[in-house]
C-alpha cells in the first residue's frame, strides 16, 4: 500500500512512506523513475539534455497558459439541469422550450466583463450569464448578462466600447473599474449608453451572490413553430433567491478581504447540495404587437417592460456540480450566440449579428483550433455527425472515403433532413443599403429616465453616490461636465444631484438631444426593493 519515495538531491535523506498511486509516466506512456531530480553530470555539474523527462515535463509547463477571453476574462461556472414545466409547442419546435419534464444538461459561466482573470469578484460591472443547453438536437448557448440592455446598438462599437472600459493602455490600470477616464469619455459621447449606465450605476452591479443575480437574453429572438409561424421572445432568468445585492462600502471592503467572494460562495454552496435555482420565464410578442411598441424591440439598448408583455416562467435551471477542473470546463468552454437549435432563431438586432460572427471568431484565436467544438465541454451530447475533416488537434479517427456530400459511395453516411433539420425563418427583407437605424433608435433617454424613476429611493441615491463616486474619478473636467449634461437630460434632479456631489455650483446645461425623452409609467420589474 506503501511506497518509500526520496525526496531532496541527497538521496538517502527525506524518505517519506506515501500511499500506492498509478504509476507516472510521460505523456508517452513510458514509467517515470524520478521525477523530482533532473539528470546530472555528476552530483555537482551540469544538467543533461540527454533527460527528456525533464524537458518533457518543462516543456508542457510552458505552454499552459492559452489567451484569456478578450472580455469577461473572470468566470466561474457550473453544471446543472434545465427542466421544462410549461410546454410553449405552439409557439416552437425546439424540444427543448416545448418537451416538458426531460432534465436537459446545462453548463452555465458567471462572468465580470471588464477585468483580467485574476481580478476581483465584486468590482462594479455588468456580470456575464451563459448558458449552454446540451439538448437532443444539438447545443443552444443562451449567452446573456445581469442587466437586461446594452450599452452600445450596433457590434461595430464593441471593440470602441472595451478599449475604453479596459485598463488605460499607456498605464495599465485601473482594472475591473468603470471609474476613469476613458470609460466615461466614451460613455459621454455616446448617448445611446445613457439607459445601461443607469443600471450599471445601481446595485445590480454589485450583487451579493451570483445565485441572487437575474438573468437576461438581451436580444429578441424568434421562435418559430412547425406550421412555420413566428414568435419574438425575450428570455429572463429569475433567482429562486431573490435578486440581492451588497452595498458599495460593502463590497469595497469584501474585494480587499476576499476577492474570490463570488466563485468561493458557489462553488460552496454547491458542494453542501444547496443548489441554486432560477426560473426560465419568457415575454412573447407577434409582429404587429411589436410594431405598435414606443420602441423598435431590435434595439438592445431598450427593453420591454413586464407591464407592456408580462413574463410567463416555463422552466427551472439548477446547479448541482461544481466542475472537476476549472481550465478543461469554465476555461475551455466556448458560447456562441449562434447555437441555436430548430425552432429557435436571430431577429435582425444589429447587435446580435456582430456577435454571431465576434465569438467563433475570438475562439478560434483563444483555444487555437477550429476543433475546439470537440473538447469534451463543447461537444454535443447528441449523436453528431459533420464532413469536417483534419485542422489541428483533431481527435477523432473518421472511417471510410466519403467525407463530403453528395455521394452514392457511403450510403449510410450523413444527410440533410429538410424536416428535421434547422430552417432559417423566411423573413422579408426591404429597403436600401444603409448604415443608418431606424428612427426609436435615437431616443436615448427616456428608458433611462424610465428606470431611474421606478427604482425605490433607497435605490435613486445608491445611484446618486456611484455616480457621484465614479465621475468623481474623472480627471478630465469636460468629461464629467458632460455626463452631467447627459443626467440633466435623464432626470434634472438626478443631474443636480450628482452635480452638487462633484462640486459644480450651477445647474449643467444639457445637451441638444435628437429626440426629446418622453415620460414613461414606472416599472416595477426593475427595483429591486419593489420586486424582491
Ligand atoms: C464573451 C455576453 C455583446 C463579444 C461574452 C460572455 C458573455 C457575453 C456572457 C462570456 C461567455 C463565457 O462565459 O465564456 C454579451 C451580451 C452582449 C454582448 C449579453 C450584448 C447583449 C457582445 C458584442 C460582442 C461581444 C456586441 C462583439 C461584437 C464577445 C467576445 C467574448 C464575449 C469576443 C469572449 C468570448 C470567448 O473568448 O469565448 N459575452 N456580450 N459581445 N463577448 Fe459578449
Amino acid at each position: 500500500m506503501f511506497d518509500t519515495v526520496t525526496l531532496g538531491a541527497g538521496g538517502e535523506w527525506h524518505q517519506l512512506a506515501m500511499p500506492k498511486g498509478q504509476l507516472l509516466t510521460t505523456a508517452q506512456g513510458m514509467p517515470v523513475s524520478d521525477d523530482q531530480n533532473s539528470l546530472k553530470a555528476g552530483p555537482r555539474g551540469l544538467v543533461l539534455l540527454e533527460d527528456f523527462a525533464l524537458r518533457e515535463k518543462i516543456f508542457h509547463f510552458d505552454h499552459e497558459r492559452i489567451p484569456e477571453r478578450v472580455v469577461h476574462a473572470r468566470g466561474t461556472a457550473a453544471h446543472g439541469v434545465f427542466r421544462l414545466y410549461e410546454s410553449l409547442a405552439e409557439v416552437t419546435r425546439a424540444k427543448v422550450l416545448s418537451e416538458t419534464a426531460v432534465d436537459v444538461p446545462v453548463f452555465v459561466r458567471f462572468s465580470t466583463v471588464a477585468g483580467n482573470r485574476g481580478s476581483a469578484d465584486l468590482a462594479r460591472d455588468v456580470r456575464g450569464f451563459a448558458v449552454k443547453f446540451y439538448t437532443g438536437e444539438g447545443n443552444w448557448d443562451l449567452v446573456g448578462n445581469n442587466i437586461p440592455v446594452f450599452f452600445v446598438q450596433d457590434a461595430i462599437k464593441f471593440p470602441d466600447l472595451v478599449h475604453a472600459v479596459k485598463e488605460e493602455p499607456d498605464r495599465g490600470f485601473p482594472q475591473a473599474a468603470s471609474a476613469h477616464d476613458t470609460f466615461w469619455d466614451f460613455i459621454a459621447l455616446t448617448p445611446e449608453a445613457m439607459h445601461m449606465v443607469m443600471w450599471q450605476m445601481s446595485d445590480r452591479t454589485i450583487p451579493r451572490s451570483l445565485r441572487m443575480m437575474e438573468g437576461f437574453g438581451v436580444h429578441s429572438f424568434r421562435l418559430v413553430n412547425d406550421a412555420g409561424q413566428s414568435t419574438f421572445v425575450k428570455l429572463h432568468w429569475k433567482p429562486a433567491l431573490g435578486c440581492q445585492s451588497v452595498v458599495w462600502d460593502e463590497a469595497v471592503k469584501i474585494n480587499g478581504a476576499d476577492p474570490d467572494f463570488h466563485r468561493r460562495d458557489l462553488y460552496e454552496a454547491i458542494e453542501k447540495g444547496d443548489f441554486p435555482e432560477w426560473e426560465l420565464a419568457v415575454q412573447l410578442f407577434s409582429e404587429a404587437e411589436a410594431e405598435a411598441f414606443p420602441f423598435d424591440h431590435l434595439d438592445p439598448t431598450k427593453f420591454i417592460p413586464e407591464e407592456l408583455v408580462p413574463l410567463r416562467r416555463i422552466g427551472t435551471l439548477t446547479l448541482n456540480r461544481n466542475p472537476s477542473n476549472v481550465f478543461d470546463e469554465t476555461e475551455q468552454v466556448a458560447f456562441c450566440t449562434s447555437n441555436l437549435v430548430p425552432g429557435i432563431d436571430f431577429s435582425d438586432d444589429p447587435l446580435l449579428h456582430g456577435r454571431n460572427f465576434s465569438y467563433l471568431d475570438t475562439q478560434l484565436k483563444r483555444l487555437g483550433s477550429t476543433n475546439f467544438t470537440k473538447l469534451p465541454i463543447n461537444a454535443p451530447r447528441c449523436p453528431f455527425a459533420t464532413f469536417q475533416r483534419e485542422g489541428h488537434m483533431q481527435t477523432e479517427v473518421h472511417k471510410g472515403r466519403v467525407s463530403y456530400s453528395p455521394s452514392m459511395l457511403d450510403p449510410s453516411g450523413p444527410r440533410a433532413d429538410p424536416a428535421a433539420g434547422f430552417r432559417t425563418f423566411p423573413a422579408s427583407v426591404s429597403g436600401a443599403t444603409v448604415r443608418e437605424r431606424s428612427a426609436s433608435f435615437s431616443d436615448h433617454y427616456s428608458q433611462a429616465r424610465q428606470f431611474y424613476l421606478s427604482q425605490a429611493t433607497t435605490e435613486q441615491d445608491h445611484i446618486v453616490a456611484a455616480l457621484v463616486f465614479e465621475l468623481g474619478k474623472v480627471e478630465t473636467l469636460a468629461v464629467r461636465a458632460a455626463m452631467l449634461g447627459h443626467l440633466m437630460v435623464i432626470e434634472a434632479s438626478l443631474g443636480r444631484r450628482v452635480a452638487a456631489g462633484l462640486g459644480f455650483d450651477d445647474d449643467v446645461p444639457a445637451p441638444p438631444v435628437a429626440v426629446e425623452p418622453v415620460d414613461l409609467p414606472h416599472t416595477a420589474a426593475v427595483s429591486m426593493m419593489a420586486n424582491p
